[in-house]
Formats: structure tokens, sequence, C-alpha cells
């Protein structure tokens, strides 16, 4: 009965995930476990789903009823991810179409899922590796082609994992008391301060929901180490794209700046990042465009510039986004990440730096947008500021990217010296 529940509740958010709504913002308001992580890895797994599901099939996937389609994929990743067997997640779609309104599919659920749970193996082994590992053609051939088949190949599956939750505190001393309520805490392989809780992973997010931790994904909380860790002479920190907030709150909670202000357009989400921030430090809060931007030039000496991009480093987190960029997206992005980069260079301190970052591993995001600056500003090298063991390699801009990996989202880093 309650597998029942979850599975309808799953097919209604998949749905809504059809229709441009955000899982991570649909699972935000309380989801079950169970219909979380059909919602999840149905995202995740969609292509592998539906290359076995169409040929079994006598219309198109993309024809079908949106209740009918939901609940073929729920059937199928059931079988495919979640371990049950192919009799139990044909069963299951059949009662979930059903109460879905459509029984009418009901034979037609019922005859494709049969075979498509039986022989999903077979199928998938004989397939190209961005079928098996469920990423748009175009984005595979791009990596391929930028990072060779075989990095190509372990960011794909690493983005194909379930994210493992990693917070920081905002007074490490908690990690004591956890410690002595018997929470098992773990620290992160490189991520200096990030910590998890595999086994207690309940306690963990009742930390984030008291506010005592912030949960940000290793790659991320990166981001905040490099800024402190570049030398400057100065005290003055400006996040231009700042919300929901997580490295501006950990830049204050690391404690280097005087003097610290953070940012955002959207209103609604800087109303999110106010508590953030006030729990970390002191610091003024604004709605800004970052195009124009409302603050003292040339007086910041460090810059973040956080920029909204693609994302094509966190499909982990989000799995959806593979199915909703194009390759036109990762230009049009590019442009307005050149105009922000722009705005924001005039705002940086002499011998100051803007900090250039992204959740993209897309060069023309990255590299693409810090190659081309005006006079008086300098690429710096991050070798130097990089904690130990991260797995980053070096841009041709002389920054620092992270490829999708076990242990983190991947990421882009790119540090601008203003020299004049
Ligand atoms: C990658 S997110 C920032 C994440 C944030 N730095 C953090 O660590 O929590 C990019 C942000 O840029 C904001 N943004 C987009 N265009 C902007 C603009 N023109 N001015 C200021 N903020 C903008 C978006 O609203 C979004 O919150």
């Amino acid at each position: 009965m309650r597998l029942s529940a979850d599975r309808l509740m799953a097919a209604r958010q998949l749905m809504r995930v059809e229709d441009g709504a955000f899982s991570s913002r649909l699972s935000a308001g309380g989801t079950a476990p169970a219909a979380r992580v059909r919602v999840l890895e149905a995202l995740r797994w969609q292509r592998a789903i539906d290359h076995v599901l169409q040929p079994r099939c006598r219309r198109e996937l993309e024809q079908l009823d949106p209740e009918v389609r939901a609940s073929l994929r729920i059937g199928l990743v059931e079988a495919m991810q979640l371990g049950l067997p192919p009799a139990l997640a044909t069963d299951g779609a059949v009662h979930l179409v059903r109460r879905l309104g459509k029984s009418s599919a009901a034979g037609m659920v019922n005859a494709v899922l049969r075979k498509a749970a039986a022989e999903w193996r077979e199928v998938l082994e004989a397939s190209s590796i961005d079928v098996r590992l469920a990423h748009p053609q175009w984005l595979s051939s791009r990596w391929v082609e930028n990072f060779g088949s075989e990095s190509a190949a372990s960011s794909m599956a690493s983005a194909q994992e379930r994210a493992v939750t990693w917070v920081w505190f905002f007074d490490e001393s908690v990690t004591s008391t956890l410690a002595r309520e018997g929470v098992n805490l773990e620290t992160h392989p490189w991520c200096p301060g990030a910590w998890s809780a595999p086994e207690n992973a309940r306690q963990l997010v009742q930390s984030v929901k008291e506010g005592a931790a912030y949960a940000q994904d290793p790659s991320s909380q990166l981001v905040a180490h490099v800024a402190k860790n570049l030398s400057s002479d100065g005290d003055r920190f400006l996040d231009l794209c700042a919300a929901p907030g997580g490295k501006s709150a950990l830049m204050l909670r690391l404690g280097r700046w005087a003097i610290a202000a953070a940012a955002d357009l959207r209103p609604a989400r800087v109303g999110l990042m106010r508590p953030t921030l006030a729990r970390a430090g002191e610091c003024l809060v604004a709605v800004a465009d970052a195009m124009q931007p409302p603050f003292a030039f040339g007086a910041w000496d460090l810059v973040l510039l956080d920029a909204p991009c693609t994302g094509t480093g966190t499909f982990r987190r989000h799995p959806e986004l593979k199915w909703r960029l194009s390759p036109d997206s990762v230009g049009e992005m590019a442009e307005k990440q050149k105009q922000l980069l722009a705005s924001g260079l005039e705002l940086v301190a002499p011998g100051g730096v803007l900090l250039y970052s992204t959740c993209s591993v897309e060069p023309e995001e990255n590299e693409g947008v810090v190659s081309d600056l005006p006079t008086g500003f300098e690429l710096e090298d991050l070798e130097v500021v990089m904690p130990d063991n991260v797995p980053w390699i070096p841009t041709d801009a002389a920054g620092a990217r992270i490829l999708p990996n076990p242990n983190g989202d991947g990421f882009t880093i790119h540090a601008i010296r203003r020299t004049d």
C-alpha cells in the first residue's frame, strides 16, 4: 500500500518535471524517500530507459499520455536500478497507470514492461556508452573531444551516482557533540571542513534543518577555500551572484573579511540567503543586477563571480538538466557570462582578484570567458592556493577544472588579478 502511494507521488513529480519543474525543489517539500529515489533515478537513467522501452512500444514514447510514460519509466527503473524482480516492477506499473486514471493503457504497460524488464541488460550491453550511461549524445561527444574518452566515461559514470550529502558546520565544535551522540561523521578526502555521515544521514539532515550545518557539494565548498588562500592585502569581499548563499556563507565562516557584501538578481533567492548569511557573519545583503552593480568601482579586494551556467558538472544532483540543455545552451550562456565578467572586473581594487567560477565543465563557459581580458588584468595560477589532493586538471587559462568524480561535482575556477 505504502509503495503504491510512493509510486503515485513519484509519477506525479515526474510529470511536473516534464512541465518544467525542478526535481530538487519538488522534493524539498518532504517527499518520501522511496518516491524521491524513483523520481531521481528515472530522470538520471531516462535515455537508457527509453532506449529499452521504445522498440517495445507501438507509438513514440513522446506521444504517449504523460501518465503512461511516467508509469513505464518508473516500472523499468525499479527493475534496472532498484533491484525489484521484473514481475513485481511490471505489476507495480500496471497498478500505477490505473491509479493515474489510464486503465485503458494497463494492457500495453503490462506487455511492454514484461519484455523490457526482462531484457534491459542485454539491450544496454549492446548499446553505445552515451546510451548506457544515459547522457545526451551531443554532450558525450563534446566531453570525449574536450577531455578524452577515458575521462569522459568516468565523468558520465560519476554523474550517474546518487549524490552523498556533504556539509560544513557553522561552528565545528558541533561535530564533537554529534560524535558523542553516536553520529559517525566522516571527513572528505580533499575538501577541508566537509563532513558526511553515510550511516546517520538523517541526523546530518537534521543539523542542516536546525541551522547548525550547511549542505553543499565539496567542489562548491572548495571555491571558498581557494578564495581564502589567494594572496591579497585587503579585506573587502563582494559576491555578485550569491544566492542561495552557500559560498558567501562559507567565506564569512572562514573569516578573513572585514567588509562583506552579497547580492543576487532574484529577490526570492536573496530572501532565502539572508538567514544563512546572518548565521555565518556580518554581511551586507542586496538585490542587485551584476550587469549594473550598485557597488563602488575599484574598491573590492575579492570579487566572487559564481556565474549562472549550464550546470554540466551537477547532473548527479540535477539529473533533468541533461535533458533540458541543447548544444546551443553552452554558447548562449557564455555570452551572458562574458558580460557579467566585464561588469565584475570594474569593481576589483588594484591588486585585488576576481574569482570566476561555474559548476559547468564546458571550456566555452570558463577559459573561453576569461581568456580575453582588458589591459590591467592577468590570469593567476591556482596551483599554490589549491588544497592538497584535489583531483583538478589545469585549464588553458591557468584555471582549475574538476570533472564529475566520486567525491564531488564538476566545477571550474579561474582567478583574475588586477595588476595596474
Ligand atoms: C550558480 S548560482 C550562485 C550560487 C551561489 N554562489 C552559492 O554558492 O550559493 C548563480 C546565481 O546567479 C544569479 N544571477 C543570474 N543573473 C544575475 C545577474 N545579472 N545579476 C546578479 N545575479 C544573477 C542567479 O539568480 C543565481 O542565484
